[in-house]
């Protein structure tokens, strides 16, 4: 858990899981449904985590471990938060996280037409390592990323 005076980051509950949505709806032409979010809290390998700041949900990621390998499933910053190093802050976050369990590599999906995050994951110095075609809405590539974490 990371703790500063405004800034928390803390393990997700259920009764999180409305404001999660409110964000998730905010950021993605086909949101998760409750569902999704439901099971990603019981899920084993599955780490669901929000960012709080002044006592307001900005942020959430969910991330899985399999052994030496991590997957970033869903990240979205609240619009109002946006812009201001909390993607990146979390994003880093994470990357602590999963060294400290023991992970060499990191890996996600990105939507070939989502420039923030794009730009955000070349900044953190993910590759591009494939694609998968058509695979968001199915119109869109899905770009597959990867950043080794030493
Ligand atoms: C992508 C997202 C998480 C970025 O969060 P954020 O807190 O706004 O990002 P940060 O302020 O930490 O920005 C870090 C870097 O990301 C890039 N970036 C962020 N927003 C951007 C934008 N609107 N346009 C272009 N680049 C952007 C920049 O490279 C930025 O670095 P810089 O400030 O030095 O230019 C946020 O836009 C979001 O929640 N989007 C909707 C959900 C989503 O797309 N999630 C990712 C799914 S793979």
């Amino acid at each position: 858990m990371e703790t500063e005076p405004d800034i928390r980051i803390r393990p997700a509950s259920e009764q999180d899981i409305e404001r999660v949505i409110d964000i998730e709806k905010l950021s993605f032409n086909i949101p998760w449904t409750i569902d999704f979010f439901k099971h990603e809290l019981y899920n084993p390998v599955s780490f669901f985590y929000i960012m709080e700041i002044q006592n307001k949900l900005a942020a959430y990621v969910i991330f899985w471990i399999f052994k030496d390998e991590s997957h970033i499933a869903n990240v979205a910053v609240h619009p109002g938060f946006r812009k201001r190093g909390y993607g990146e802050r979390l994003v880093n976050w994470v990357f602590d996280f999963c060294r400290r369990k023991g992970t060499k590599m990191i890996t996600l999906e990105v939507n070939e037409m989502n420039t923030a995050a794009r730009n955000l994951y070349r900044k953190m110095g993910f590759k591009i390592v494939g694609k998968r075609a058509r695979y968001y809405e199915n119109k869109y590539d899905a770009l597959i990323l990867t950043r080794e974490l030493k």
